[in-house]
């Protein structure tokens, strides 16, 4: 035989060629083998997750997903398999029923963070240990109780006057409002409050802010990780991991300045009750409560807390400004329950009503978490009948249970009044699950309360809240694209004051 024929044969192409052939065909005699829910037609390797962005609105894609392939159906972000769970019945049977299976996170989440510390990235023992002592500490400093009430009282009264400093102009009421959350969460974590002219407390919120502007193009990297390798910072993961670098740094000198300062009988906020727990624990070499874990633990409680309950209350401010008889109701509520002098308390809760509804409407229609954070098993298994191989993440679609036309009937209407009972009480169905639902439900929950109770109320109280001069705002038009989180699009108010 002519060994040129052979030549020709061999040439690397044609390897390439079998190579990838062979590639795509063992991968779908493996997913063939597995009875996996149904999905939509992907590439091999390069997957189908523009299924989920093929409208600018998530919600929709989600939305016609569902429709199409149920409760639970798979998609491939690059090759990576991810199933969406979604209906209330469904959510609750997995995570909640099941919740002892389904409350690790993936580790495609750990990727891009970095590592597998803190409460909420990481699984396991180490998952659960962390997790009780925030649940204990944070509950300990008032979490939930009246005690924190008047930190949080501070913040609104600091809020208050900012506005005020605004002389009726038009101003963005997100850059006022974050820095007073923030410092919500400084009191705890802390014991600290941070001035919003003090540099380095503006650069971290900055810092914070980027994070999460930037979190959308870096999340490519998820499922094509190895594209952080190019030159450059197309996907900005690098600023991300610059930013993250920067919080914690900011975060670990002021663990250094209660390090210098510590006394184990004067425990004052989460840092002091870490670092007892870690002196007690230090001879158990229990890798739970370390430095490490102090620092990324802190880090989630601000990623996870101060953009959420920023987002909700400026949710709030635009459909207070959009709906001027909702907020004629909301203030005539406030004034009869608690004045005009006096700031609303916890206490108060319970006489407004409508307030408290229109909070939880607020929570419902703009349901800042679109989809609840990945959840994974951590052993090949079943949910009905089908398989879900260890590792897979799956992601809870939480819109499809706030927005249930069989649960809500008319959920597209903003409705405050489907909270409020025949008797006039606060209605509080099991599908209101804005935090999530079961054992890694949000941890934050009491106090992202406590704040919408406390800021919300007080706004109205002091401001009529108006669009600029000569506009008025139409919701629909006011979502931003819509990735994982669910924000406005940036918009002014007025506030006037409210005369007494
Ligand atoms: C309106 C405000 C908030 C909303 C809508 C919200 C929503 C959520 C959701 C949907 C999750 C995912 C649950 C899951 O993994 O299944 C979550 C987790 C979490 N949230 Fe919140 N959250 C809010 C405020 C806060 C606050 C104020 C804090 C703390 C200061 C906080 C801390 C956390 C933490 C640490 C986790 C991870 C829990 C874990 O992995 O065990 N959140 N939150």
């Amino acid at each position: 035989m002519d060994p040129s024929v052979h030549e020709s044969y061999l040439h690397p192409i044609s390897i390439v060629l079998m190579l990838s052939t062979t590639l795509i065909i063992w991968f779908y005699m493996s997913q063939v083998r597995k009875r996996l829910p149904p999905g939509p037609w992907h590439i091999p390797l390069i997957g189908n997750s523009w299924k989920l962005t093929a409208d600018k609105d998530i919600r929709k894609s989600l939305r016609r997903l569902h429709k199409q392939y149920g409760d639970i159906y798979r998609l491939y972000m690059g090759p990576k398999l991810v199933i969406i769970i979604s209906g209330y019945e469904t959510i609750k049977e997995v995570f909640v029923k099941r919740g002892g299976e389904f409350s690790d996170r993936p580790d495609f989440l750990l990727q891009l963070i970095g590592d597998n510390q803190g409460i909420a990235s990481s699984s396991g023992e180490l998952w659960t240990k962390l997790r009780k002592f925030t649940l204990k500490t944070l509950r300990s400093f008032g979490f939930g109780k009246t005690s924190l009430e008047v930190k949080i009282h501070t913040e609104v009264s600091i809020l208050l006057s900012e506005i005020e400093k605004e002389n009726q102009n038009p101003f963005h009421i997100q850059d006022l409002v974050k820095p007073s959350v923030s410092n919500v969460i400084n009191a705890m974590a802390f014991g600290e409050h941070f001035k919003r002219d003090d540099p380095t407390f503006a650069k971290m919120m900055r810092m914070l802010d980027e994070s999460t502007e930037n979190g959308g193009p870096s999340a490519v990297l998820l499922f094509f990780p190895f594209l952080r390798h190019l030159p450059g910072d197309l996907f900005r993961v690098k600023k991300v991991f610059r930013n993250v670098q920067f919080v914690e740094g900011f975060i670990g000198e002021l663990i250094n300045k209660h390090i210098d300062k510590f006394d184990e009988n004067k425990i004052e906020d989460f840092i002091d009750a870490f670092l007892l727990e870690m002196k007690s624990n230090r001879d158990q070499k229990d890798f739970t409560f370390t430095n490490k874990q102090l620092i990324k633990t802190l880090s989630d409680l601000f990623v996870a807390g101060m953009d959420t309950t920023t987002t909700t209350i400026t949710w709030a401010v635009l459909y207070l400004a959009a709906k001027p008889d909702i907020q004629e109701r909301v203030f005539r509520e406030v004034i009869e329950a608690v004045g005009a002098e006096r700031l609303p308390s916890l206490q108060d809760r319970r006489n407004l009503v409508y307030t408290e509804a229109f909070i939880m409407e607020i929570q419902r229609i703009c349901n800042v978490a679109t989809v609840s954070l990945p959840h994974t098993c951590s052993v090949d298994t079943k949910i009905r009948d089908f398989d879900i191989p260890k590792g897979t993440p799956l992601i809870p679609d939480t819109d499809s249970v706030l927005f249930d036309p069989k649960i809500w009937g008319d959920p597209e209407e903003f409705r405050p009044e489907r909270f409020i009972g025949e008797e006039g009480t606060l209605l509080k169905p099991d599908e209101f699950i804005p935090f999530f639902t079961g054992r890694r439900n949000c941890v934050g929950e009491p106090l992202a309360r406590m704040e919408l109770s406390l800021f919300i109320p007080a706004l109205v109280q002091k401001f009529e809240i108006l669009p600029p001069e000569g506009m008025t705002f139409c919701i629909k038009e006011m979502d931003d694209e819509i990735g994982v989180a669910h924000r406005p699009k940036p918009f002014e108010i007025r506030a006037i004051p409210r005369t007494k």
